[in-house]
């Protein structure tokens, strides 16, 4: 048991629980607010994340923050970004199923800590992994689900809108039903002590 993020980041740095160490620069754990009642959950890190150890930083994750910031959420003030493999896939394949598991304990862990009251599973991979094995994400983002007391919803994944610029349309009208989402079950994210 992990008494706060630092603690399970620290354990997350030296894992050696699947190949990805092998080949990684950096453990990537998480960026935010460690009080985040809005998490967002991507696949795995890049290139860029690698060498940065902070998720979405390359071209994908500067669109994420544009569309973060047009609904008023930003990742240094009041929501926590995370994936679901914290070491970058070779090649940037996609996370085995193997890797998945290995270190989907961490994930785990920091929702236990976070407590969010939403999730956001950014792309297929994620929303596979946390909503649904069987997920089409074009028939099926932006849809809520409740679970455990937590409502989740898959979104586009940014790399996708950047290879696919016409669902920019309708990934920004799923920002704007997190907007409301948030304002519904936890208005304390846009509280000014958050910002
Ligand atoms: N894609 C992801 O899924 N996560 C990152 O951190 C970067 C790109």
């Amino acid at each position: 048991m992990y008494n706060n993020l630092n603690e399970l980041r620290t354990e997350c740095l030296s894992c050696q629980n699947c190949k990805l160490c092998e080949g990684r620069t950096n453990v990537v754990f998480g960026v935010g607010n460690p009080n985040a009642k809005v998490m967002f959950i991507g696949e795995g890190p890049g290139e860029q994340e690698d060498l940065k150890g902070e998720p979405f930083v390359g071209r994908a994750g500067q669109l994420l923050d544009k569309m973060l910031y047009a609904v008023d959420l930003d990742r240094h003030k009041n929501i926590y970004i995370t994936n679901i493999v914290k070491c970058r896939p070779p090649h940037n394949r996609d996370p085995e199923e193997d890797e998945q598991t290995a270190c989907i304990g961490y994930l785990r862990a920091q929702t236990r800590l976070l407590r969010p009251k939403i999730i956001v599973a950014l792309g297929r991979i994620a929303g596979m992994k946390l909503i649904n094995p069987q997920l089409r994400i074009t028939r099926e983002h932006g849809i809520w689900t409740y679970t455990k007391g937590i409502w989740m919803m898959p979104m586009f994944h940014p790399a996708a809108i950047l290879r696919n610029p016409n669902q920019t349309e309708e990934a920004f009208r799923d920002f704007i039903g997190l907007r409301e989402k948030i304002n519904e079950v936890c208005p304390e994210v846009y509280s000014t002590e958050n910002s």
